[in-house]
């Protein structure tokens, strides 16, 4: 079969190599793609967000299955126009991304369905949501309703900082209309991970908890990022927590949505903090996260295609879902001075280096004059698996060390928070 890949990083670099593996699919497209995904896909000009575009290119090429990376156009509604033209996609309606698409929408979904997540209150007024702040102080997030590129949540340690959040977001309109409301939320205290679910609507089969790592530097310094690396499984999901996160948030949301008449069809991703008392949800994606895509992916034993299509037929329930043992790692290697303003076009060297079982999921990355060079914020994505998480950053961190690009940046502590769980460390303390 046809397969279009849409989306152009690391995640889509992962779901192209992985389907690569599967004995039912013989061509796969891209739209864009990238430096990388263009040794395993034919690649297509088409932007992400273009779904005119990808329909037409989608109806040309008679294409079979396609896949939705990011956010954007899921929210902006390709998964509605492709099936509209009797195309098979994967991922979820524009209705049903919405609980990405507005923050709002998805507190209240939360709200309507008792589902754990922190105390909150929605504004359209930066007056009362001032007002608020002043009455409520610090700490507290601050969040732009709409889709802002992973931008759009402040967290803020103290009142003058959400007091300036507000009015960058709500008067400044650094987000344009994804901040005419805010939802303003208490901070939650805890360690994070993400719990991504495959959904069609009835069933949730949940994969291995992932842990991002959000922060620019070590030690979850500087400013939040796209993700700076991720691992699978996280031990801080323990039994109980992810037994927890099925009945009491997962579940809940999918069945609500399908008594609304919005069945969630595709990957569902639940940002939670595991707080003292149980999980809470920080937000809800509408789609595999990046780089959590990336280990998990590496991580998958089962044919893509396979679990693509029992999403589709509604038949989750009767697919078994196979992942390996062991550990995988994801290091990002990004341009310097991400994420704020950074230089393109610097040659990346080494690739050719790494060791055949470590993966360099390109982001990033362009094709020029033969070279492959930096494109982008997040470059590359280093992945190794390992029987174990500890050999798994050290083979991971054995393809870094072969690859250079001026001005290359990355976090040194990748999966270290898992190290801490491991035997003599906490153990009682997570596992009751
Ligand atoms: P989001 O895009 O909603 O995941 O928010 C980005 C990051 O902000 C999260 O990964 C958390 O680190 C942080 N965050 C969001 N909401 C809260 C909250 N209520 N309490 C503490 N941290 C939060
Ligand atoms: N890594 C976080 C996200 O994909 O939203």
């Amino acid at each position: 079969m046809k397969v279009l890949v849409v989306g152009g990083g690391g995640r889509e670099h992962a779901l192209v190599w992985k389907l690569r593996q599967s004995p039912r699919v013989n061509k796969i497209f891209c739209a864009p793609g990238n430096a990388g995904i263009a040794r395993l896909a034919s690649c297509v000009e088409v932007k992400a967000e273009d779904i005119g575009g990808l329909l037409s290119f989608a109806r040309r090429e008679k294409i079979d299955l396609t896949i939705v990376g990011p956010e954007a156009p899921l929210v902006a509604g390709i998964v509605d126009a492709f099936e509209r033209a009797g195309l098979a996609v994967f991922g979820p309606s524009a209705e049903a991304a919405a609980i990405e698409g507005s923050k709002v929408r998805a507190k209240e979904l939360m709200a309507r369905y008792n589902i754990p997540t922190a105390d909150f209150a929605v504004f359209d007024r930066p007056g009362e949501a001032k007002e608020y702040v002043l009455k409520r102080g610090a700490p507290v997030v601050v969040k732009a309703d709409g889709l802002a590129a992973g931008k759009g949540v402040k967290v803020c340690a103290t009142t003058d900082g959400a007091l300036a959040a507000i009015t960058e977001i709500m008067e400044k309109k650094i987000f344009g209309r994804a901040g005419e409301r805010v939802v303003i939320e208490e901070c939650l205290a805890g360690e994070e991970v993400s719990i991504l679910a495959f959904a069609d609507g009835e069933t949730v089969l949940p994969m291995p908890a992932a842990q991002d790592h959000k922060q620019v530097y070590d030690n979850d310094q500087g400013p939040n990022t796209g993700g700076m690396g991720a691992y699978a499984p996280a031990p801080v999901c323990t039994p109980r927590v992810a037994e927890e996160a099925l009945q009491k948030i997962l579940i809940p949301l999918v069945k609500g949505l399908a008594d609304e008449g919005c069945p969630y069809r595709g990957v569902l991703y639940a940002g939670l903090m595991v707080t003292q008392e149980g999980p809470k949800v920080l937000e809800f994606n509408a789609r595999f996260g990046d780089p959590e895509a990336q280990p998990l992916l590496v991580l998958l034993r089962t044919d893509l295609v396979d679990v693509c299509e029992a999403v589709l037929a509604g038949r989750l329930a009767a697919q078994n879902i196979c992942w390996a043992e062991g550990a995988a790692v994801c290091v990002v290697l990004a341009s310097g001075g991400y994420p704020g303003s950074y230089a393109k076009g610097k040659v990346i060297k080494g690739l050719e280096n790494v060791p055949d079982d470590i993966l360099v999921f390109h982001a990033g990355t362009a094709l020029v004059d033969g070279q492959t060079v930096t494109a982008g914020g997040r470059v590359l994505g280093v992945t190794a698996a390992a029987k174990g998480i500890r050999e798994a950053i050290i083979r991971a961190y054995e393809g870094v060390r072969e690859i250079s690009f001026e001005g290359m940046h990355y976090r040194r502590d990748i999966g270290q928070k898992a190290l801490k769980y491991e035997k003599g460390f906490l153990r009682q303390g997570v596992e009751n």
